[in-house]
């Protein structure tokens, strides 16, 4: 069973619908090989996208696995992230706050970082990761700019953004570069469900742009529930799974993410093959809107109104 393949916008890039997240390949205490192992697996179900950041220190790693196969670069693409500094980061030292930084040379920084250690020439999709409360917006579109020309990226987008805070950028971006960003990378999930309600969903599909979805599984709170909501959600998936003949209940979470209007794009994060295997499986599932509305219920613990 394959993926399939999606816009993230009109005019953006082509990626696969599941995206691999690659935020926890640092404790997943695998060798360069295996996780080459890993990619080539994915690759085979169709999971051409990766997501990473500069603060997953995930890039690395995974630069060390690209550079056992010189072909499997263009086989991807790969997503990543700038914009966060943690306390110790580069020149300002132990002595500086974590904080965010979106001015042009902290982007040129980070882009020129993250590419020396991914070992590619150039990065598909990069976004903003957390909205910096000090952002100027022109001058991010204009560094966005200066990058595309250089061919050092190729899109650009933001994630955790409000949606005044995207209208903001957007509208900079737009002016200089046409398909303007090309996603809002969200947290969202059964636990967590405020983006159908806080606008976040219907801007995206305003402007039509693919929403990327992090944390669907709720960092894996669903799977393993240890308070009442999410042991309601972990049944109410169960009912949904064994009316689908489906043995595990993941890919009901990422079906319930995909039935969402405007192109969503579930990440996932496991470090288990098997487990990417298992969520492939949404690729073939259709929920109906009793079966939607039976999750979003569990969720909120009463019926809609
Ligand atoms: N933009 C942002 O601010 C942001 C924030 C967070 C994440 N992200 C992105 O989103 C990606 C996914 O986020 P996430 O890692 O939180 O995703 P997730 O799918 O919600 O959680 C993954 C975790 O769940 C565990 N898990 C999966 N299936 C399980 C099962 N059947 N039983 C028990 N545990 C299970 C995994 O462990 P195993 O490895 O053992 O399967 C892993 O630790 C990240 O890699 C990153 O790329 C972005």
């Amino acid at each position: 069973m394959t993926v399939s393949r999606t816009r993230m916008s009109a005019q953006g890039p082509e990626v696969s619908k599941l995206i691999a997240g690659y935020w926890r390949l640092k404790n997943w205490g695998m060798t360069p090989q295996q996780v080459l192992g890993f990619i080539e697996q994915s690759l085979e179900m169709g999971i051409t996208t990766v997501d990473h950041a500069m603060v997953y220190n995930s890039e690395q790693p995974f630069g060390e696995a690209l550079a056992l196969d010189s072909a499997i670069r263009e086989k991807l693409e790969i997503v990543t992230k700038c914009g966060i500094r943690p306390c110790g980061f580069g020149e300002l030292g132990a002595k500086a706050v974590n904080h965010y930084d979106s001015s042009a040379a902290a982007i040129q920084q980070s882009v020129d970082a993250s590419l020396n250690k991914l070992g590619t020439e150039y990065i598909d999709v990069l976004l903003i990761h957390r909205p910096d409360f000090l952002m100027n917006a022109n001058e991010v579109a204009e560094k966005f700019l200066q990058l595309k020309q250089a061919g050092k990226v190729r899109y650009f987008g933001v994630s955790n953004f409000t949606t005044d805070q995207f209208e903001l950028l957007q509208k900079a971006v737009k002016a200089l570069i046409p398909e303007g960003l090309v996603t809002n990378q969200i947290e969202f999930s059964p636990l967590y469900m405020e983006p159908l309600e806080n606008g976040l969903l219907d801007q995206c599909a305003r402007h039509g742009v693919a929403p990327m979805l992090w944390s669907c599984l709720g960092g894996g709170r669903l799977m393993t529930p240890n308070d009442e909501r999410s042991q309601r959600l972990h049944d109410a998936l169960r009912i949904v799974a064994d009316e689908c003949n489906l043995s595990d209940i993941e890919p009901v979470v990422y079906a319930w993410a995909l039935t969402l209007p405007g192109n969503a794009l579930p990440l996932l994060g496991t470090s288990k093959i098997e487990r990417v295997k298992v969520a492939v499986q949404a690729a073939n599932l259709t929920l109906n809107r009793e079966q939607w509305y039976r999750i979003w219920e569990a969720s909120t613990g009463h019926a809609v109104p």
